[in-house]
């Protein structure tokens, strides 16, 4: 296949879309949506979001230095977009959107109910990286619908629902897994050949024989 090459520009596609709750000294929330998001170090676990500087969220988080992250399903789509694209500064956003907020265990901020998985974090760093500030943060807790778990404990994230984002437009999730971790590499299971059929003992019979 030939390749057309492009100077350097962000095509690293899908990503994730979230919705990032905060809040500031004086008590005010606001939520807005975030796709440069990721998941950075698992101990002590760690992500990190990037945040234009002329964000009423940006105010809001450097003020108190905490956030929520909040997954939406696929039916919170149009939440989710509204969230980015429309300003803090202007509406109360979480009044639009009906969110039921639910008090943070870990941080003074509140999560989004109705989104199947959220995740409370403390900011540890912030670097200026040009356009945006990337603001590293330690996960200090999480929740997640009781739904998602099986019965031996393990979160099923694939039974959310959940939406991505892939250059301007939103995406479910597959449900179907098409490989799972070390599968590539994994000792591949000896599946017994079909017994085959007896030769026969005295071979054709030759014809005019009976
Ligand atoms: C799909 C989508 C992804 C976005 N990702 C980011 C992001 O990663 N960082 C950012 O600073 N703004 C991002 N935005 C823009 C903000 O969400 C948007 O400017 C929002 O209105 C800011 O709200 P606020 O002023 O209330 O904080 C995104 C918007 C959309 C629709």
């Amino acid at each position: 296949m030939k390749k057309i090459e492009f100077k350097g520009s962000v095509v690293l596609n899908p990503v994730p879309v979230v919705m990032v709750t905060s809040k500031n000294k004086e008590g005010k929330e606001n939520v807005f949506t975030v796709a440069w998001a990721g998941t950075i170090c698992t101990k002590p676990p760690m992500l990190s979001i990037s945040i234009r500087p002329e964000r009423l969220s940006y105010e809001y988080i450097k003020e108190t230095m905490e956030f929520t992250i909040n997954l939406p399903h696929r039916k919170q789509t149009w939440e989710t977009d509204f969230c980015g694209v429309r300003s803090g500064r202007k509406l109360d956003k979480i009044k639009e959107c009906k969110f039921t907020m639910e008090k943070g265990k870990t941080v003074d901020v509140s999560y989004i109910k109705e989104c199947p998985v959220n995740i409370e974090c403390k900011v540890k760093n912030i670097i200026p990286l040009g356009t945006h500030d990337l603001f590293l943060a330690e996960v200090t807790g999480s929740h997640i619908n009781e739904n998602l778990l099986d019965e031996n404990g393990k979160i099923h994230f694939e039974w959310a629902d959940l939406i991505n984002y892939c250059h301007g437009e939103y995406y479910p999730m597959a449900k179907n897994s098409i490989g799972k971790f070390g599968y590539s590499v994994a000792k591949k299971i000896e599946v017994e050949e079909p017994k085959k059929e007896k030769k026969r003992k005295y071979g054709k019979r030759k014809k005019g024989i009976k």
